[in-house]
């Protein structure tokens, strides 16, 4: 398939650095007046995208409306999302997912069709008939889905049309170092004219020129010890970002999925919250409910509150998990609607269809990170972050369920369009530095990568998990301190490695996370710290700069 190539003489008009849902969007919005070329540092579909269960949430229902799905993005969000993105974002949602539906994803569908409607057009016919199913913050049931396995629908369509556009390259374990910028005389904003990329085929680095370079590398949730996420998500585009200039923002709101499968072998694989959305309820180890002890909503509160609920029902009874209940649906209907997780399940000896699943919460999305426009670009020129790599201020402090490939798509729309408009006036750099290794010896002690990748993992989910306090945070922030002043030494003197590039990201978003939890004084959505536990009246960004660090 589409192996890496030999990279030498590159130069591509647009540089996509992350091959998911955000990434392939843009490559395909693009590629009709571009040469694109993207990146994925492992396999094609080794990021979140492909894992994603429960859905995208859109407005396609007629007793739906847009100002429903903004007002509940925003109450999840408390009070930190942005309204004018929020809005742009809704407003595009059933545009989203007709142009999936054209691209061929195989979403499930009701069993509405337009015979008992002829007048309706084709195109509102085929949105009418996809099903919709519910999630938590949600009034209305507006996530569409392909079963349980919403990402592996999109991306592997996705995929098969991007591979198909002569116009389009993907290149596999090819991973992005840094990026190159250069400041215009005359000018303070610098522009971004190029990315260093680890060839690991040849295990030599490489300079791509690019006319326009867009990081759309997911998320930081690798930071954490249990994660719902692929080993990639180690912060590489916001941290490649910072090292560049970029402000970032909110790295303090880590989602933690409150529903991941509790056994030594599933390595916290996700339990879908559309299995709440079809009824499933939370359950102490002695069968009794508690979430109504916690919210009105329930076992569809937002994510933040029931995770946090599920934390301190562990601690307080000193169990190791909670369990997930959908043994009253009939047996038929799980199957039909939850194939993989069924099937995941039972490999586990679980039969969900007759036992309840046992749970915890992991680490799963990074609400924060690099700062974008309303077209997803950054501080710096020509660089865009579009997907969970960015900060678009959609998600405030608490990402709404099925909101993140919403953001996914939308934000590569709109940036297409911005290069688009950019792209007759701009011309490729006339020199570009090559990368210099002349000062780095073989590694003998490849050890240390291991130790600190686990190190820092722990660290960050012991001190700065889901119930923070201060004297935890300023202990985090000294471990991790420490841990990167190591990682930086080994970093400069020996080759770089895909691990050691990840092992460097991952110490430096930790430290962001750690800043910004450091910065808020108070409790907010998913940041909660026993110290400062009120919510201010004012609500602000907590927003990081390079320059001043
Ligand atoms: P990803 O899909 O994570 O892709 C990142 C890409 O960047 C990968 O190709 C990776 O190889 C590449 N990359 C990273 N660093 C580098 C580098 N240095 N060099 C080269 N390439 C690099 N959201 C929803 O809205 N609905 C859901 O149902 C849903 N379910 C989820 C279930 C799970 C288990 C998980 C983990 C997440 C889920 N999410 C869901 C969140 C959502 O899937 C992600 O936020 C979204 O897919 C992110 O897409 P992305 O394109 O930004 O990045
Ligand atoms: C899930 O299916 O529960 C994940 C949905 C999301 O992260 O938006």
């Amino acid at each position: 398939m589409n192996k890496t190539l030999s990279l030498l003489s590159n130069q591509t008009d647009l540089l996509i650095i992350g091959s998911g849902a955000a990434g392939l969007t843009l490559a395909l919005r693009s590629a009709d007046f571009a040469r694109i070329t993207v990146l994925s540092k492992g396999d094609l579909r080794e990021g979140a995208t492909f894992y994603a269960q429960g859905g995208i949430a859109a407005v396609l229902d007629e007793s739906d409306s847009v100002d429903s799905h903004v007002e509940d993005t925003v109450i999840a969000g408390v009070g930190l999302c942005h309204r004018a993105i929020v809005e742009q974002v809704v407003e595009k949602s059933a545009d989203a997912v007709s142009w999936l539906v054209r691209q061929g994803v195989p979403f499930t569908t009701k069993p509405i069709t337009r015979d008992m409607n002829p007048r309706l057009s084709e195109e509102v016919a085929e949105l009418s008939s996809l099903h919709l199913t519910q999630e938590g913050g949600h009034s209305h049931r507006r996530i569409i889905h392909a079963t349980d396995a919403t990402g592996k629908a999109v991306f592997e369509t996705l995929q098969r049309k991007a591979e198909a556009h002569p116009n389009i390259k993907l290149l596999e374990e090819c991973t992005a170092v840094d990026l190159v910028t250069q400041t215009p005389k005359g000018s303070s904003r610098p522009v971004c004219v190029g990315v260093y990329v680890l060839n690991q085929e040849t295990a030599k680095v490489e300079t791509i020129k690019a006319k326009f370079v867009a990081l759309a590398t997911g998320g930081a949730s690798k930071a954490y010890l249990y994660t719902t996420n692929p080993d990639g998500a180690s912060g590489d585009g916001i941290a490649m970002a910072w090292r560049a200039g970029c402000r970032v923002a909110n790295m303090e709101f880590n989602q933690f999925h409150p529903t991941c499968l509790y056994h030594p072998h599933a390595k916290s694989f996700l339990i879908t919250e559309a299995l709440r959305g079809e009824g499933a309820k939370l359950e102490l180890p002695d069968g009794s409910r508690f979430m109504p002890r916690f919210d009105s909503r329930e076992e569809l509160a937002p994510r933040d509150i029931v995770a946090r609920a599920i934390d301190f029902e562990m601690k307080r009874l000193g169990c190791d998990c909670v369990y997930l209940n959908i043994s009253h649906q009939p047996s038929e209907f799980v199957k039909e609607h939850f194939p993989t997780i069924y099937q995941r399940c039972l490999e586990f000896g679980i039969d969900i269809t007759q036992e309840r699943i046992p749970v915890v919460p992991a680490a799963h999305y990074t609400c924060g990170g690099v700062v974008i426009n309303a077209t997803g670009e950054t501080d710096i020129e020509n660089l865009y972050a579009i997907g969970e790599t960015c900060f678009s201020g959609l998600h405030g402090a608490n990402r709404m369920a099925s909101n993140s490939l919403l953001e996914c798509f939308v934000v590569a729309f709109d940036a297409a369009t911005d290069i688009q408009e950019k792209y007759k006036a701009t011309e490729f750099a006339s020199a570009v530095p090559e990368w210099d290794e002349s000062r780095v010896t073989e590694s003998d002690d490849e050890v240390l990568v291991s130790h600190n990748w686990d190190e820092i993992r722990r660290v960050m989910w012991d001190f700065v998990g889901i119930v923070r306090n201060s004297k935890r945070l300023n202990r985090a922030e000294r471990r991790i301190k420490l841990l990167r002043e190591e990682v930086r030494d080994y970093y400069v003197k020996h080759p770089v490695t895909n691990d050691n590039l990840e092992l460097r990201n991952l110490a430096l978003v930790s430290e962001l996370i750690i800043n910004c939890a450091l910065q808020r004084k108070e409790s907010r959505g998913l940041h909660f710290n026993l110290d400062y536990p009120n919510t201010l009246e004012e609500a602000q960004d907590t927003i990081l700069s390079p320059k001043k660090h």
